[in-house]
């Protein structure tokens, strides 16, 4: 089994999975979590365009703030995915105690984009006063997948843990 599998030891092996089964799962999120990153600092520039803080000649605010809104439709089963898939394959305590801060500060910043996912769903939703909050809980989403991003992602694709 590869080292960095078999560090700990996942839930998903207690199921019966084989090493092959947790690398092509691992795989899965490391491309998810590369695509949601991508997406959501597009979806950063394309609120810019929203808001009307940038002005670029071939793209209007209203079509901005509608792809923004598609995107998002579509980041938010993708990021669930990925997060039933750290739940489910993985000894939370156990994997904090064999790789530290860094898995720590991954649990922390995931947890914490959950919330701030839902925050937003229910301010879009309500919209209203709440519409306020929209940027800053923007903000927040991104910030907090850059820091799950960083805290796993280059880690396995350099196998320096
Ligand atoms: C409450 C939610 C979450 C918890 C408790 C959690 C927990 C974990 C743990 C313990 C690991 C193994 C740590 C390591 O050795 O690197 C891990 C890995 C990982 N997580 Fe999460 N995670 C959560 C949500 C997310 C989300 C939302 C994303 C992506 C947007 C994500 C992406 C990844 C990636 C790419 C890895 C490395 C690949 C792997 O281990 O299979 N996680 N997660």
């Amino acid at each position: 089994m590869d080292q960095r599998v078999a560090r700990y030891v996942p839930r998903v092996a207690q199921h019966g999975r084989g090493a092959a089964d947790i690398a092509v799962i691992t795989a899965i999120k490391l491309v998810l979590t590369s695509v949601l990153l991508v997406s959501e600092t597009y979806q950063v520039a394309l609120m810019l365009v929203g808001y009307g803080k940038v002005r670029p000649p071939l793209l209007g605010a209203e079509a901005a703030s509608r792809a923004h809104r598609a995107i998002g439709d579509t980041a938010v089963p993708i990021t669930v995915v990925v997060a039933v898939l750290c739940l489910s394959g993985y000894e939370i305590g156990d994997a904090i105690e064999h790789a530290g801060t860094r898995v720590a500060v991954h649990v922390v910043a995931a947890s914490l984009l959950l919330v701030a996912l839902v925050l937003k769903i229910i301010a879009v939703r309500v919209g209203g006063r709440m519409s306020r909050l929209l940027p800053v809980l923007g903000s927040t989403l991104f910030v907090l997948f850059a820091l799950t991003f960083a805290s796993t992602v280059p880690f396995f694709l350099g196998g320096n843990q």
